[in-house]
């Protein structure tokens, strides 16, 4: 595992955007896995800016998000459909057949599941996984528990993500209390994987994934037997 410690929230997103950049030019046509959260923000923005100057071309590129909260549809603006559009897929020249993210809307997560894993699968598996992490070391959103899930499932989101989440609802109650996210064995079969995570309050629970014992109640700590796997943590 690669920890690297930088100062600026601005350094975290030009080097992730750097990794990113340098996987599309070796592999146009490469399978991203992205993630939504506040910290990839920045990264988007610098591949924006990428995109614009000519520097990098989307237009091969495929993608699959890690989730997607139960009962929102892409048009609700705190989808994370509506976040990626927003964030990434509106402003570069991806193809947005191409790109996918968990449906909320199901009446079966189950199948769901099943059949985003199978997609990922036919698209020949991630290339490169983006991770953010929660304050309860989850990934995706899979939340701390006794046992690792590997298919992408549907979670029951527990209080503590509820409550960091509520910041973008405008009261708690409408923060949705299920999710459907990939499971480990998806992320854990990416080639290679990016962890970004930014802040104090980020800072032990990042620590703690890296350094500390293989846990499911530290999800993110499974990330420890990836054989290639970089984390960015910038203190700001
Ligand atoms: C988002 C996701 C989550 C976030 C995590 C950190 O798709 O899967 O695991 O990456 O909750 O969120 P931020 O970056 O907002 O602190």
């Amino acid at each position: 595992m690669k920890f690297i410690k930088v100062k600026t929230y601005e350094e975290l997103s030009k080097i992730a955007a750097d990794i990113i950049a340098d996987q599309i030019k070796e592999k146009p046509d490469c399978i991203l896995g992205l993630a939504t959260g506040s910290t990839p923000i920045g990264t988007y923005k610098e591949l924006i800016k990428k995109n614009k100057n000519g520097e990098l071309d989307f237009s091969h590129v495929t993608s699959f998000n890690l989730d997607e909260y139960i009962g929102l549809d892409g048009e609700h603006d705190q989808s994370y459909r509506y976040f990626m559009n927003n964030q990434l897929f509106n402003h570069v020249n991806i193809d947005k057949s191409k790109t996918s993210v968990p449906s909320g809307c199901t009446d079966d997560p189950e199948k769901e599941g099943a059949e985003y894993d199978k997609r990922i699968a036919e698209a020949g598996g991630i290339d490169l996984q983006l991770l953010g992490i929660g304050n309860n070391g989850h990934i995706g959103f899979n939340e701390p528990d006794s046992y690792f899930t590997g298919p992408t499932h549907l979670v029951k989101l527990e209080p503590s993500t509820i409550e960091a989440n509520a910041r973008f609802f405008e009261t708690i109650d409408d923060v949705p209390k299920q999710a459907i996210t990939m499971g480990m064995a998806s992320i854990m079969q990416a080639k290679k994987i990016l962890l970004v995570a930014s802040g104090k309050g980020k800072k032990e629970i990042t620590e703690k994934a890296v350094y500390g014992n293989i846990d499911p109640k530290v999800p993110a700590s499974i990330l420890q037997v990836h054989h290639d796997v970089t984390v960015i943590y910038s203190e700001e």
